[in-house]
């Protein structure tokens, strides 16, 4: 008994009841979390159109004492808390939108919302739990704001628009809210965000340090050729055919060109547009993709070959190809020494061995683009419920996405956790 008891006394008392009084606020808060985000799910609103969600965080923050800009990067809301000693700003995100999907769960507070998308009337649904996102921080925002005479530093709470992209000749999302100045008034020091995911075993936090999380680029090809007769191809100019062989060679980018050992590649056609007859060969056929990179310097070099392959394929074969590249997301990039300061923050928030490693991933995040910024950490946190086999879960983006949300409270201690424990010497 000595021995256990040891360790115990020498904790500092202030540390041990501030971290009791943590604890202690995250309880009180749980219940609401779950009921502003079911509210959210009930409400759901498409990137850059999160109007109502906006203004919920906004009032909240207010009714905190939260210092709030609104409008930022369109429909974003950025909070300020000083604490009441001076130390390092501390910046924590949750993203706001919701997707173009028509809801299949058989819910009290299943979405019924349609919305223009694009000049289309689509259901809108938080299909990849954003809404978990903007509960968790406002649950964050209250029990720090109630700690404020604890806290050594300021807290900057991001509520992101737009993750999820910006409508057709629209701005938004992390990459807007950086050129907006997010990061510099104050100067942050850190940024912390986080997924929950359908696959991961609720209340559990994955994390990888290093690469997480795919950069993505969307890539547009017109391949332009000469229009004949279909029984006459010796006429004309085949696009379909040349793209054809673009589409085969990209795959030599994958399995022959990039060094696999490093990071993995991934090139994928996923339209691809042309002719309107069986007898009538076009002149034109378009196609769109997206390339997923972990690395980088071989995304800088994927991206080249995709290009040189296009042009180089079109102009062997008498047609000619433009290609546009479009960034969307950089590498979602963990700096490694700051996963290691704060490992122990995510174990106190999801319990000792609920904290695991995981694989990168090919899926893309926007958090990358306040990591390019300042050293970031970006967790996932578990929301299958318990005893569901992960590849029965139903996946992000789809009409039967579902998520155990009993387990939030593990959320919001651990971005309370990361405003408490980040070191507050400066390095
Ligand atoms: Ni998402």
């Amino acid at each position: 008994m000595r021995r256990l008891l040891f360790p115990l006394l020498i904790l500092p008392a202030t540390v041990s009841a501030q971290q009791a009084g943590l604890e202690a606020k995250v309880k009180d808060v749980a219940a609401k979390v779950v009921e502003w985000r079911r509210d959210f799910h009930q409400n759901p609103e498409l990137s850059n159109r999160e109007f109502r969600t906006s203004k919920k965080v906004a009032d909240h923050l207010k009714s905190l004492g939260i210092e709030i800009k609104e409008g930022v990067a369109k429909t974003g809301v950025v909070g300020i808390l000083k604490g009441a000693k001076p130390g390092p700003v501390i910046a924590l995100r949750a993203d706001m939108d919701a997707l173009p999907v028509v809801e299949r769960n058989d819910l009290s507070y299943a979405s019924k919302v349609t919305a223009d998308y694009n000049g289309q009337k689509v259901g809108v649904m938080h299909a990849c739990g954003h809404d978990a996102h903007t509960a968790m921080l406002m649950g964050a925002a209250e029990v720090l704001s109630k700690m404020k005479a604890d806290i050594a530093g300021t807290v900057v709470f991001l509520f992101q628009p737009a993750e999820e992209g910006a409508p057709e000749g629209e701005e938004g999302g992390a990459a807007l809210m950086v050129k907006e100045g997010v990061l510099n008034a104050p100067k942050v020091d850190v940024v912390f965000g986080m997924h929950i995911n359908s696959a991961t075993p609720v209340g559990t936090i994955r994390y990888k340090p290093g690469a997480f999380m795919a950069s993505a680029d969307l890539f547009k090809i017109k391949v332009k050729g000469k229009g004949s007769h279909g029984s006459q191809p010796w006429l004309g100019v085949d696009p379909i055919y040349v793209s054809s062989q673009i589409i085969q060679a990209f795959q030599g980018i994958v399995s022959r060109e990039s060094d696999l050992t490093k990071a993995p590649v991934v090139v994928s056609v996923g339209a691809i547009h042309s002719g309107v007859r069986f007898n009538i060969i076009p002149e034109e056929a378009e196609m769109l993709g997206t390339i997923r990179n972990l690395d980088s310097s071989i995304r800088k070099k994927v991206l080249e070959q995709v290009k040189n392959i296009a042009t180089t394929i079109a102009e062997m074969n008498g047609a000619t190809a433009e290609v546009s590249i479009e960034n969307k997301t950089l590498v979602t990039y963990n700096d490694p020494t700051l996963v290691q300061q704060m490992l122990p923050s995510l174990e106190k928030a999801a319990g000792a061995g609920n904290v695991q490693t995981m694989n990168w991933q090919t899926g893309a995040e926007d958090f990358s683009f306040f990591q390019e910024k300042v050293p970031g950490f970006f967790v996932y946190l578990g929301g299958m419920p318990i005893g569901m086999d992960e590849k029965k879960a139903p996946p992000h983006h789809t009409p039967d996405f579902k998520i155990d949300d009993s387990r939030l409270d593990v959320g919001v201690k651990a971005y309370c956790q990361f405003v408490f424990d980040y070191p507050k010497t400066k390095k």
